[in-house]
């Protein structure tokens, strides 16, 4: 007998139901990453978020505009116009839009109409990333997962951009269940220790956490290297793994000689937001910023740092990009069982579905209010 009982998979069904996956609806109504600082200059650039086409370029006085990738007229990309000072020129019919995303000049009439154009978004941009506001509510800065470390002189970072297979939820419970370090990241980073480790789950309303301590450990070559705790088998490897927002999970890590006194050892940190911003129900923008707070003026080590992890998050793009292969073909018989290491990631799950129920729920009432007042005039 390979299969659990009816009675299993019926529970393990039941508990899908209530979890985000690849066919949830996105949660519009929050921050995501839109593109790295230096992605957004005097070019248009074009990119898919949440499912809707943007086009991303700066103004003349630095400032970053994101507008709908589509003409109001006759839907020509705009990322495919030109951008002429602050404006763009359609590549149709060469109707011109102000960076607020009206039309400014339509060239077949002397005067152009008023209160017409296209979507701008709001954005913040903040130490080497631009947000993006894509939902109807208006935008709220206070959910913003401002990130201090990243202008703070006490750390050093680099910024990276990974285009993914597979949904954002995927790429978010990869993140949270990390005992997938000593399987997927065998050759990299993972021990084979790391699984086997003692953990803490941490569940708030909106925050999910595990916090792992794998004490003592040798080090794989990455972090041995990066840290100069090479020879030793009995480090400390302290993560916490954090899902923030949607649009951010946040992992934190220290390092350490675990038989010397707190006061007499070299603590290193490492810090990296994942950032990721769905593309479509099945691709995700995987951007990334990897900190630390040692070496700081020491470029070598931030390019191994930068290079190795890009290899670790290679083989996690590998990992799910086989995952959705799988999810995309599921027919009526699917189930997955969890375990008592899923539980933040269980949790995270839902909170994702129940986000995006409400979300759903609002664009349908603003619909349904829209129905009614056409239906009035
Ligand atoms: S489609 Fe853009 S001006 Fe006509
Ligand atoms: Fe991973």
């Amino acid at each position: 007998m390979t299969l659990p009982s009816q009675k299993i998979i019926s529970a393990g069904q039941r508990a899908l139901q209530q979890m985000a996956d690849r066919d949830t609806p996105f949660i519009f109504n929050d921050w995501y990453v839109a593109a790295l600082k230096q992605e957004v200059g005097r070019q248009l650039t074009k990119r898919t978020l949440l499912g809707r086409r943007v086009v991303l370029y700066r103004t003349e006085a630095g400032q970053p505009v994101a507008l709908d990738d589509r003409c109001a007229h006759r839907s020509y990309p705009l990322s495919e116009g030109i951008l002429d000072g602050d404006t763009i020129i359609c590549g149709y019919h060469g109707f011109r839009y102000d960076a607020n995303g009206n039309w400014c000049e339509v060239p077949s009439q002397a005067k152009c109409p008023q209160g017409i154009g296209v979507r701008n978004y709001p954005l913040i941009e903040q130490g080497p990333l631009i947000w993006i506001w894509l939902g109807d509510d208006a935008p709220d800065a206070t959910k913003l997962p401002h990130q201090d470390w990243m202008e703070s002189p006490n750390w050093a970072w680099s910024s990276g951009y990974m285009p993914m297979k597979g949904s954002y939820v995927g790429l978010h419970e990869n993140l949270i269940d990390l005992t997938h370090l000593s399987f997927v990241h065998e050759r990299t980073f993972g021990t084979p220790d790391y699984a086997r480790a003692p953990f803490e789950v941490d569940i708030g309303e909106e925050k999910f956490a595990v916090l792992r301590n794998v004490v003592p450990t040798k080090l794989p070559p990455m972090w041995a290297n990066a840290t100069g705790l090479v020879e030793t088998t009995t480090a400390a490897r302290i993560a916490r793994s954090s899902f923030e927002s949607p649009g951010l999970h946040l992992t934190s890590v220290a390092f350490y000689e675990s038989t010397l006194p707190e006061n007499d050892r070299a603590e290193f940190h490492i810090r990296v937001a994942h950032l990721p911003t769905p593309e479509t129900a099945s691709s995700t923008h995987y951007f990334f910023v990897v900190g630390r707070d040692f070496g700081l003026d020491q470029e070598d080590l931030q390019n191994f740092i930068h290079e190795q992890t890009c290899e670790v998050f290679s083989e996690d793009k590998k990992a799910l990009a086989l995952v959705d292969d799988v999810l995309r073909d599921r027919d009526h018989s699917f189930f997955e069982v969890s375990v008592a290491s899923d539980a933040a990631a269980v949790a995270m799950r839902r909170y994702l579905k129940s986000r995006a129920r409400t979300d759903v729920r609002e664009q349908e009432s603003v619909a349904a209010v829209t129905m009614v007042r056409s239906t009035d005039a």
